[in-house]
């Protein structure tokens, strides 16, 4: 019998409709549309301003789409992954809420809280579920609604986040086509470089933390851009050296949004010109674990059946990881 793969068979994607543009940064910081494009590429993002809206709004009609592409009825979905470092609250899982909220009565699901690798990692979990043969349908979603944790008087990262969602559906394949290979890993001693200082466990909300904005991003950019550079092009590489595949044979790189010198620096190096890359960060900043999927989505229609796309990212934790797919259809 042939071996069970994880295959996608259908994508969704989800922004939010205001424009937060660079003019616009240039009269909340000190900034200015040049210094942000040059630096990182980014033209706007999209964010979620209504009022009450979480995640779960993000990510709703982006699954919705894909129960709709599918005329998959929500009883059918199994298990709900979530990519998330902006859960509705701390507990429960944004998956509980996305499964309530569908109508998917007969899944299960948990948060996975990896930051910008968080699509990633929960395309891993998600895929293994279905290689397992124990699950036929699985969710996996990516969304992050970034504004909520951004400091908009802090332009070393007000400028970069954004809000988002995408997701995919898994199913399993016996046409050799679906998820091939994955190189995941984490190193815990970079937590400092990229975080939330409070609000968990370590240091409880109080009124001091938030007088002190600890429950914002805090980034040191240049460090973080350092390891990301390494971090993001060496598994891309690496995935690519051990399972034999140059560069003719990539169709696609599928990058974390995150700068676009971290882009190029991962497609110099695995020999891809920029026309086989899948970049919107110009229009969608960094959206976290939102960037991957979202990019599905938007190139959904130029995929096909057959085709070798490596999906990579690097994210705060630290966290990184490049996974080989064989695209499984043609739209
Ligand atoms: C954040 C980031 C864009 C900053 O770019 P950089 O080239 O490293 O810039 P630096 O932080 O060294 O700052 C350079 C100068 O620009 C200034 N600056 C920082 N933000 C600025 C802004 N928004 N507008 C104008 N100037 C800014 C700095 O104060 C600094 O000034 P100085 O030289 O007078 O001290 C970049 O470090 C980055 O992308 N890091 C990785 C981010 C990332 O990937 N995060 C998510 C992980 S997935």
């Amino acid at each position: 019998m042939s071996k069970i793969t994880a295959a996608i068979t259908a994508v969704g994607g989800y922004v939010p409709e205001y424009r937060l543009t660079n003019k616009e940064l240039e009269k909340m910081v000190d900034t200015n549309d040049e210094w942000i494009r040059t630096r990182t590429g980014i033209t706007e993002r999209r964010i979620l301003k209504e009022p009450g809206k979480a995640s779960s709004d993000l990510a709703i009609p982006a699954v919705q789409e894909i129960l709709k592409k599918k005329n998959l009825d929500p009883l059918e979905i199994d298990c709900i992954v979530v990519g998330t470092v902006t859960p509705d609250m701390i507990f429960p899982a944004t998956s509980n809420i996305i499964a309530h909220k569908i109508g998917a009565k007969n899944a299960w699901g948990f948060d996975v809280s990896a930051a910008c690798s968080g699509f990633l990692f929960s395309l891993e979990t998600g895929a293994s579920f279905i290689e397992s043969g124990k699950y036929k349908k699985v969710l996996v979603v990516g969304v992050d609604k970034m504004s909520a944790i951004v400091d908009y008087t802090d332009r070393a990262t007000c400028i970069i986040f954004g809000d988002g969602a995408g997701a995919v559906l898994l199913e399993p394949s016996t046409d050799e086509t679906g998820f091939l290979d994955s190189i995941l890993r984490t190193d815990g001693s970079g937590e400092h470089y990229l975080h939330m200082k409070a609000g968990g466990s370590r240091e409880p909300a109080s009124i001091e933390t938030v007088t002190e904005k600890k429950h914002f991003i805090y980034q040191e950019g240049k460090t973080v851009f350092k390891h990301a550079v390494e971090g993001m092009a060496d598994v891309s590489a690496e995935i690519m050296e051990r399972n034999h595949l140059s560069a003719d044979d990539v169709a696609w790189l599928v990058p974390h949004q995150a700068n676009m010198r971290i882009i190029d620096a991962t497609a110099h190096r695995m020999g891809l010109s920029r026309d086989k890359v899948m970049i919107n960060i110009q229009r969608y900043g960094n959206t976290t674990a939102a960037t991957i999927p979202l990019c599905l989505w938007e190139w959904e229609k130029q995929l096909k059946k057959g085709d070798n796309i490596v999906l990579a990212a690097f994210g705060g934790g630290f966290t990184w990881g490049a996974i080989w797919v064989k695209w499984s259809y043609d739209s």
